[in-house]
């Protein structure tokens, strides 16, 4: 980090605890893209936004400096990157088939337009707005958007750091507090987020620094403003276990919510997203060679 840096360690000093979380995770998910490699050897995720963070927020000393967790969190988070983006474009790639299906047949309506908008639940330093391909074919019609709602501080590194992302992709930010859920969807709908459309969720690392009653409230309204054609992805809690044996090798968490993976899916469940399956940590591990001690919860309308 550079003596005259544009004002990011002014901006770095007011994350809060849980805000500083996002640096430490854009920091395991650069070094996770080197080392989480698919079989033919080329990298699964581009990590160089990630880098960028880290080289812009964090000194020399502080990248060389012990972490005690990264043994532990390269894996969690390497592996929920690629696994979130996988579905992700999966679920893209459906709804334009789906488009250019009902263009073929002469239909129209919201779904007509495919998966045009992802919303990021507690973006943090989250840079799929970069690094996804996103943006429709050329002539196809409005921009991807990006929502991106988290609690501030973290918004002013990342405008400074990576400045708009490319064209055919616009990113809005939308300050909010996700402890409040019903302001939080409120600000998102006031900047422009259709509920009529279909959307794609992605609550990475969030709902365990929600309590159980704020989480709950908040699936239920992403229920609520997810038409078929949406989905919905959400990463566990870390267990008491988990919790307990970070703990004994003095690592502080600041999560509100402690719980089992499949106490995470019975309330998605709970709160409306009937159709939804655990991606356990013991197949994620599985799948991707590299052990990881968080599942996802995938659910689609
Ligand atoms: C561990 S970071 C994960 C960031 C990002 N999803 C990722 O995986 O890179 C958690 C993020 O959730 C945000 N967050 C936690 N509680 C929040 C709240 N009540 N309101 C808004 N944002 C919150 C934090 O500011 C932080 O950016």
């Amino acid at each position: 980090m550079a003596a005259d840096d544009g004002g990011i360690s002014r901006v770095k000093a007011q994350l809060t605890d849980v805000e500083a979380t996002a640096v430490q995770v854009a920091r395991w998910r650069a070094q996770a893209s080197k080392l989480l490699p698919r079989p033919d050897g080329s990298p699964r995720y581009d990590g160089s936004f990630d880098q960028l963070i880290v080289d812009t927020c964090l000194s020399p000393e502080e990248q060389a400096a012990p972490d005690g967790k990264a043994a532990v969190m390269v894996g969690v988070v390497g592996i929920r990157t690629a696994e979130v983006d996988e579905h992700l474009m999966q679920a893209v790639a459906r709804g334009s088939a789906a488009a250019a299906a009902a263009a073929d047949g002469g239909g129209g309506g919201s779904a007509g337009e495919g998966l045009r908008q992802l919303v990021l639940v507690g973006a943090g330093l989250d840079a799929r707005a970069w690094r996804l391909p996103l943006a429709p074919s050329a002539g196809s019609g409005s921009p991807f958007r990006v929502y991106e709602l988290d609690s501030g501080s973290t918004e002013a590194l990342k405008a400074r750091i990576l400045g708009p992302p490319g064209p055919g992709v616009e990113r809005v930010f939308v300050q909010s507090d996700l402890g409040r859920p019903d302001e939080a969807m409120a600000a998102l709908a006031s900047a422009g987020h259709d509920p009529a459309r279909p959307s794609a969720w992605v609550a990475e690392g969030l709902i365990g620094y929600l309590s159980a009653e704020a989480g709950n409230a908040l699936l239920r309204l992403l229920r609520s403003a997810s038409p078929p054609g949406s989905l919905l992805l959400v990463t566990t809690p870390p267990s008491p276990a988990w919790r307990d044996s970070l703990a004994a090798g003095g690592t502080r968490l600041f999560h509100s919510t402690f719980e089992e993976d499949t106490d995470t899916l019975a309330r998605v469940r709970d709160n409306g997203w009937t159709d939804a399956v655990l991606l356990t940590a013991a197949d994620l591990s599985s799948k991707y060679g590299m052990t990881t001690h968080q599942s996802i919860v995938l659910a689609r309308c």
